[in-house]
């Protein structure tokens, strides 16, 4: 259940949380026909001032996913300011949660994909960890992962979080916290809602975004800050299932997850368990850059306030 906070943006209004909604005719409803974002904003060390990450990025993957699927949203900058619009009429000043939606919104019956019928929401809510442990057991999925070119996971489509939903229950009724997704060729494509690292021999991996998993925001960063801030060597390319087996450490990433480091992959425990270094130094710095304690990568963060 989201919590409700204040207003919420809908094609160009400010509307009370509870007066945010859609007919039970919607196709968004009735066929999952959308796609949305998720953007994290950060209370910086003074307690005062919160950034948001990489929302330019965010942005433009949203046009991106509108252009894919027929919808239309405002430009990317004008987006852009209504997240910020929205964080400061409900008054953020902790971390936070962004959700811009966009949704294919007829109520006619057909589920045809018609731009005129776009409607364009956002909304934001509190959020401290998505998930609530320091180090995770996940297992690999019986689910695969939708394919791109079925439902194009490139662009973060609602409809398909339902294969993620069907994924995560099973994982969590096994007892693990999260599941890893394989595509249809038996490669790890992607968690239910974040991408997969892992580590051999002090070398990062992690498969790209042609193994029908989402173009992350997060997983592009990550990449940037490893090789040009912490000189780690990164090598993108498929990973086998057993290869997760036996890889030295492994973590998940996401604007929900942030750094997420995993202890073991269908029971197998990787390196000693718990957080391996190279996780530790990575989860560190990422910390560090989204709360505005690295000076080079200040551009990527946008202030909500003065
Ligand atoms: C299916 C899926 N994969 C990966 C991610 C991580 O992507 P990003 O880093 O852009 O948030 C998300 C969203 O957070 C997701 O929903």
């Amino acid at each position: 259940m989201l919590a409700a906070m204040g207003v919420t943006y809908v094609d160009g209004e400010w509307v009370d949380d509870d007066q945010a909604t859609v007919s039970v005719r919607s196709r968004a409803l009735n066929y999952g026909m959308g796609c949305f974002g998720g953007i994290r904003g950060y209370v910086a060390d003074d307690g005062k001032q919160v950034h948001v990450f990489r929302l330019d990025a965010h942005m433009r993957r949203l046009a991106h996913s509108a252009k894919i699927l027929y919808l239309r949203m405002p430009p990317a900058a004008e987006s852009a300011q209504i997240v910020l619009d929205l964080l400061r009429r409900n008054t953020i000043r902790e971390d936070v949660y962004v959700r811009p939606l966009l949704i294919h919104n007829s109520t006619a019956l057909a589920p045809i994909l018609d731009e005129d019928s776009s409607s364009f929401i956002v909304y934001c809510m509190p959020l401290g960890r998505y998930i609530d442990k320091d180090a995770i057991d996940v297992c690999v999925s019986s689910w695969r992962r939708v394919a791109d070119n079925a439902i194009p996971s490139r662009t973060k489509p609602t409809g398909a979080y339902l294969n993620s939903a069907l994924a995560r229950r099973e994982a969590m009724d096994n007892g693990f916290t999260e599941a890893i997704f394989l595509t249809e060729a038996g490669k790890v494509s992607e968690g239910s809602a974040e991408h997969v690292f892992i580590v051999r021999d002090g070398v990062l991996y992690s498969p790209p975004s042609t193994e029908d998993n989402l173009d992350g925001i997060t997983r592009r960063s990550l990449i940037a800050m490893a090789t040009e801030d912490l000189d780690l060597e990164f090598v993108e390319r498929p990973i086998g299932r057993t290869e997760l087996y036996v890889a030295d450490e492994m973590f998940l990433c996401g604007t929900g997850a942030q750094v997420t480091p995993v202890q073991s992959v269908d029971r197998r425990t990787l390196g000693a368990g718990g957080v391996g270094p190279v996780t530790a130094r990575i989860k560190q710095h990422f910390d560090d850059v989204v709360h505005a304690r690295v000076e080079k990568r200040l551009p990527w963060l946008t202030p909500v306030w003065g």
